[in-house]
């Protein structure tokens, strides 16, 4: 479970054809195990109904109808008071008028004024509507005093215009929702450098020698320091994953610019991640031109690349407070990382067996040991790399404390 285990979100849903969009980001903010209530307004429930989200979440829907019924002198208040954030989505331009101006004539309206929670915004309606400087005032209103509006996005709109308007995607919302309770985590106010994926080598314009580091666990570590409330550079080599909200990307091919950019970042840091695979060999030399077959077989002679950590080990002055480093073994597991992490001078090492065909490469779960330069040893089961990326983090957390 993440940092939304537990949390109450109170999802408002005002009336655009962006609503079936809402019923998923309800979904996806339940099965991170938030209790969700929702509040339609009216014109929502002409665009969905209520049972939609009350199925989808296991918690109450409240509409217009609830203001007025037994528990109506004290429901908006209690919602309102009782959330840990309140995002809006879709969140109409009259929506946003009546939020900005204090306006509270409907239960939801009634429930943000009654509120001291984060209030997150993802406005949806046409691109005219957007552009209107009316909305753009009260846009701008909202953002003073503290909102995070989220979008609108470019693209094609229910009218038929291709304008800004359109909603940001659900995935792309529980990442701000989770950044914003993550806010004042142990980690608030720390910075963490985070690597991941396997590093390229060039060949030559169209061929790299690689390894098959998918940048799941890397990611997942990203995610798990933005939860906690801190600062994410994450260097990452390529991978077909989105970089979580609210993490800084620097996009790197090969292991020397990764170096490059460890180095750099680190400065200042207090965490060190190191969970790319990073080539040890390159190509001693990249062709311009691409190699032809008809040049026939051609004889590439590997080098070898810098040891990143081992070279910011051996860097005097300022580091990381906290640094780990990864060992992917496929035989003698615990010397071999032992090894690395009095090398490397490390803090803490994640040690995984890439032989098992449920852990490591690719997959969705890892199996790992963790080693900390104490001599303490824990050997964590079978787990996905969400829950790995948690209790790693959670090791960190006390690594700074000591
Ligand atoms: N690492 C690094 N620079 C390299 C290679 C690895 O900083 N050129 C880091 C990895 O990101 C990881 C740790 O060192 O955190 C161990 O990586 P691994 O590939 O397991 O170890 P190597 O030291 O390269 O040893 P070997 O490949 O021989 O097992």
């Amino acid at each position: 479970m993440t940092v939304l285990k537990s949390k109450r979100i109170l999802l408002g849903v005002t009336g655009s054809i962006a609503c079936y969009k809402a019923a998923d980001l309800a979904s996806k903010l339940a099965q991170q195990g938030a209790e969700v209530n929702v509040i339609l307004t009216s014109a929502a429930t002409r665009f969905i109904a209520p049972l939609t989200f009350q199925s989808l979440t296991g918690c109450r829907a409240y509409t217009d109808n609830n203001l007025w019924g037994a528990e109506g002198h004290v429901l908006h208040v209690n919602l309102g008071r009782q959330a840990d954030l309140i995002a809006i989505a879709p969140a109409t331009a009259n929506t946003l008028a009546k939020l900005a101006h204090g306006q509270a004539d409907n239960l939801l309206t009634l429930a943000a004024l009654a509120s001291k929670a984060p209030l997150l915004l993802a406005p949806a309606m046409d691109g005219g509507m957007y552009e209107h400087p009316a909305t753009q005032v009260n846009l701008d209103i909202l953002k003073a005093r503290g909102a995070t509006i989220v979008g609108p996005q470019r693209g094609h709109l229910a009218s038929g215009l291709n304008a800004l308007g359109r909603m940001t995607e659900p995935g792309e919302l529980l990442g701000y929702i989770r950044q914003l309770l993550g806010r004042s985590g142990p980690l608030a106010g720390r910075e963490v450098v985070v690597t991941a994926g396997g590093t390229q080598e060039a060949v030559d314009p169209v061929r790299a020698i690689t390894n098959r580091s998918s940048g799941k666990q890397g990611y997942a570590l990203a995610q798990a320091a933005v939860d906690l409330g801190a600062q994410v550079t994450l260097i990452s080599a390529p991978t077909a994953l989105a970089a979580p909200v609210g993490c800084k990307l620097v996009s790197v091919i090969s292991a020397e610019e990764m170096g490059a950019a460890v180095l750099s970042k680190v400065k200042g840091a207090d965490v060190l991640l190191m969970a790319a695979a990073v080539a040890d060999f390159r190509p001693s030399r990249s062709s311009k031109q691409k190699i032809k077959r008809a040049a026939g077989v051609p004889d590439i002679r590997l080098v070898a690349n810098p040891d990143i950590l081992l070279e910011l080990s051996k860097i005097k002055g300022k580091k990381p407070q906290v640094i780990v480093g990864f060992a992917a073994e496929s035989k003698d597991l615990i010397k071999n990382a032992q090894e690395k992490l009095g090398a490397k001078k490390l803090d803490l090492i994640v040690a995984n067996d890439i032989s098992a065909e449920d852990a490591g490469f690719e997959v969705d779960t890892n199996r790992v040991l963790l080693l900390d330069k104490k001599g303490n040893q824990q050997q964590l089961p079978l787990m996905s790399k969400e829950e790995v990326a948690r209790v790693i983090l959670e090791r960190v957390v006390d690594l700074l404390g000591e």
